[in-house]
C-alpha cells in the first residue's frame, strides 16, 4: 500500500476510535489544533510518564517543575524569540497558498535522496551477495550526477540559512525548479520572515495591558527557575530539570495531521554543565535519549539522528533523532548544546546574577546546558505509526491492529464473558474488579467474541481475558495475545502476575541501558 494511503488510514483511525479528533469539529475544525479522545488521553499520558519516570526516577540529579504558560514578556525579549523566532515564508501567485521556503528545498533534497537511494537498491538487488554499496556511490555516473546536484544545492541552502539570507533562498527555489504541488508553477513571491509566537494582553486595558505571549518553548520556564530549583533543592552541577506541558506556535503550514501543530506538547529537559563538558554530556545524552526510543521496540532502523546544517546563534552542537514516519523520516527530538546563552541573557536583562558556586573548583560561572526536547504530540504519531497493522488471518478475514508496546497500551485487558448468561457476567465482573486497581481493563459482553477481539486489536489491547463455562468450575481463564493471536489457559490467582510482567512501565524503563 502507497506509505500516504497508509497515513490517511491512521488519521481515520485515530478518529474512528477515539484517539484523536479535529479540534471544534461542530464548527469544522480549527486549523492544525486537535483534542485527543478517550484512548489518545490514556496513550499521551502512558508516553509522559514513560519520559517523565526515564528523567526523575532514572537519573538521582534529575527534578521536575512546571512551570506557567504565561511569563513575563522580557523572557521572551531575552531569549531572543521577539527578534528571531522567526520562519522564512513565501507564497506561490497562482493557488495562493503559502509555505515554507526552507521546508520546500529540505522536501527537494529528500527527493534526491530517495532517487539515489532507489537506484543503491536496486543495484544491490541485480548484483546479490557481491555488492559494494561504497563503490558504487562512488563510479556510476548518474548516481554521482545526483549526489553533485544535491550537495550543490545543500551548500548553498546551508549558507542562505546561516547568513538569514532570503533572496538567496528564492534564488534556489527557482534555480532548483521546485514548483508549488497545488498549481504546479514556479510563480513565487519574495521569501519573508514571519514571527511564530501568539500574542496576548494580560490586564484590563484601563490600567494599561500588558502583551505577553504564549509560550513557544517549556524550556525558559526551567532557565528562569534555575537558581530556584539549585537552591532549593541542593543540586550540584551537573544536574536537570525536566519539565513537560504545552507549547504554541503560529505554524505557516501546519499539515501532517499532529506533528505540526499550533497548540501542542513537549517534554524538555535542561541538564546544566561545568563549561567545558558540555560536549561530553551532549554526546551521553545523545545516546540515552535514543536508547529511550529504540527500547519501545518498534524497530531500530526506524530511527536515526539527524546533525543540524544551521546551528542555532546560542548552540554549539544540536541534532534531531528521526523516526521514519508513514511521509518520511522527520525530527520528533532534538538535543541542543545552548551553551551558557539563555542563563547568560536571562542574567542581562533581568540583572540578576544566574551563576553556580561549584565547591569542587572554588569558582562561580554560568552553566552550560545540554537540552532534550521531544514534541509528545509527535512521540504519539511515531508511535501509532509504528503500531497500525493491517493483517488477514488464516480464515481469510482480515484485522486492523495496532501493536502498541504493551506499556503504554490505553486499555491493558478485556475481560469477555463467551455469553452474556450462566453467571459468565458476574464471573467477569469479580475479575474485573480485582484487576482494576493494577490495570486499565474494559468489559464487554457485547457481540461475538471474534467481533470483540476485532475491537480490542484496533485500539491495541495486549490482552484479552475470556471466561467460559468450565471458569466457573476450574477458575482458570484464557488469555489471548493481541500480536500472534495464540491463546493460553492460566489460573485466576495468576492473572495479576501474568499481565504485570508483560505490561509493566518498570520492566520497559529496566530496558533503558543508561
Ligand atoms: N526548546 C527547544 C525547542 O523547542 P524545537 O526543535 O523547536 O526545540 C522541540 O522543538 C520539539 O518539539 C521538536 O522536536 C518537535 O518534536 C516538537 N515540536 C516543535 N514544533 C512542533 C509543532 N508545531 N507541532 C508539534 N510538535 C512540535
Amino acid at each position: 500500500m502507497a506509505q500516504d494511503d497508509v497515513f490517511k488510514k491512521i488519521i481515520s483511525h485515530c478518529k474512528e476510535y477515539g484517539f484523536v479528533f479535529p479540534s471544534s469539529e461542530v464548527y469544522d475544525g480549527l486549523g492544525a489544533v486537535y483534542d485527543y479522545g478517550q484512548y489518545g488521553v490514556e496513550l499521551k499520558n502512558n508516553i509522559r510518564k514513560y519520559w517523565w519516570d526515564s528523567m526523575t526516577l532514572l537519573n538521582d540529579n534529575v527534578v521536575g517543575i512546571d512551570s506557567a504558560i504565561f511569563m513575563h514578556p522580557t523572557v521572551w525579549k531575552a531569549s531572543g524569540h521577539v527578534d528571531a523566532f522567526n520562519d522564512p515564508l513565501i507564497d506561490n501567485k497562482d493557488s495562493k497558498k503559502r509555505y515554507r521556503a526552507d521546508v520546500l528545498v529540505e522536501d527537494y533534497l529528500a527527493k534526491i535522496d530517495e532517487k539515489i537511494n532507489k537506484e543503491v537498491e536496486k543495484a544491490a538487488k541485480r548484483f546479490g551477495a557481491a555488492f559494494d554499496e561504497a563503490q558504487f556511490r562512488s563510479t556510476n555516473a548518474r548516481t554521482l550526477e545526483q549526489q553533485a546536484r544535491r550537495d550543490a544545492v545543500h551548500t548553498r541552502f546551508a549558507k542562505a540559512l546561516n547568513d538569514a539570507d532570503l533572496e538567496e533562498l528564492r534564488q534556489i527555489i527557482l534555480d532548483a525548479e521546485i514548483v508549488c504541488p497545488i498549481s504546479g508553477t514556479r510563480n513565487w513571491t519574495e521569501v519573508r520572515q514571519f514571527n511564530l509566537m501568539f500574542a496576548t494582553e494580560m490586564g484590563s486595558t484601563a490600567d494599561g495591558a500588558m502583551r505577553v505571549y504564549l509560550r513557544p518553548e517549556t524550556a525558559q520556564g526551567i532557565f528562569v527557575n534555575f537558581l530556584n530549583v539549585q537552591k532549593t533543592g541542593r543540586m550540584k552541577i551537573p544536574f536537570g530539570i525536566a519539565q513537560t506541558g504545552k507549547a504554541f506556535r503560529n505554524e505557516i503550514v501546519a499539515r501532517q495531521f499532529i506533528f505540526r501543530m499550533r497548540e501542542f506538547e513537549q517534554m524538555e529537559m535542561q541538564y546544566f554543565v561545568r563549561p567545558g563538558e558540555e560536549m561530553e554530556w551532549f554526546n551521553k545524552w545523545k545516546a540515552a535519549r535514543l536508547a529511550w526510543h529504540q527500547a519501545l521496540g518498534l524497530g531500530d532502523a526506524k530511527y536515526r539522528y539527524h546533525d543540524h546544517d544551521k546551528l542555532a546563534h546560542y548552540a554549539n552542537a544540536a541534532t534531531d533523532i528521526e523516526y521514519e514516519m508513514p511521509f518520511g523520516f522527520k525530527e520528533v527530538e532534538g538535543i541542543h548544546s545552548r551553551t551558557d546563552f539563555d542563563l547568560g541573557q536571562h542574567e542581562k536583562y533581568s540583572g540578576k546574577k544566574m551563576q553556580y558556586f561549584d565547591p569542587e573548583l572554588g569558582e562561580s560561572y554560568t552553566p552550560y546546558v545540554i537540552e532534550t526536547s521531544i514534541g509528545l504530540d509527535r512521540m504519539f504519531l511515531s508511535i501509532i505509526s509504528g503500531s497500525y497493522a493491517e493483517e488477514t488471518l488464516a480464515n481469510g478475514e482480515s484485522r486492523v491492529v495496532l501493536k502498541l508496546p504493551p506499556a503504554l497500551a490505553p486499555v491493558k485487558l478485556a475481560v469477555l464473558p463467551l455469553v452474556k448468561k450462566d453467571g459468565l457476567p458476574e464471573k467477569a465482573g469479580e475479575i474485573v474488579r480485582m484487576l482494576r486497581f493494577d490495570f486499565r481493563c474494559q468489559y464487554d459482553e457485547k457481540d461475538s467474541i471474534g467481533k470483540r477481539y476485532r475491537r480490542q486489536d484496533a485500539i491495541g489491547t495486549p490482552y484479552c481475558i475470556t471466561i467460559d463455562h468450565d471458569t466457573l468450575s476450574d477458575d482458570r481463564v484464557t488469555i489471548r495475545f493481541r500480536d500472534t493471536m495464540e491463546q493460553e489457559r492460566a489460573p485466576i490467582s495468576m492473572l495479576n502476575d501474568i499481565i504485570a510482567e508483560k505490561v509493566s512501565m518498570k520492566n520497559l524503563l529496566k530496558k533503558i541501558n543508561y
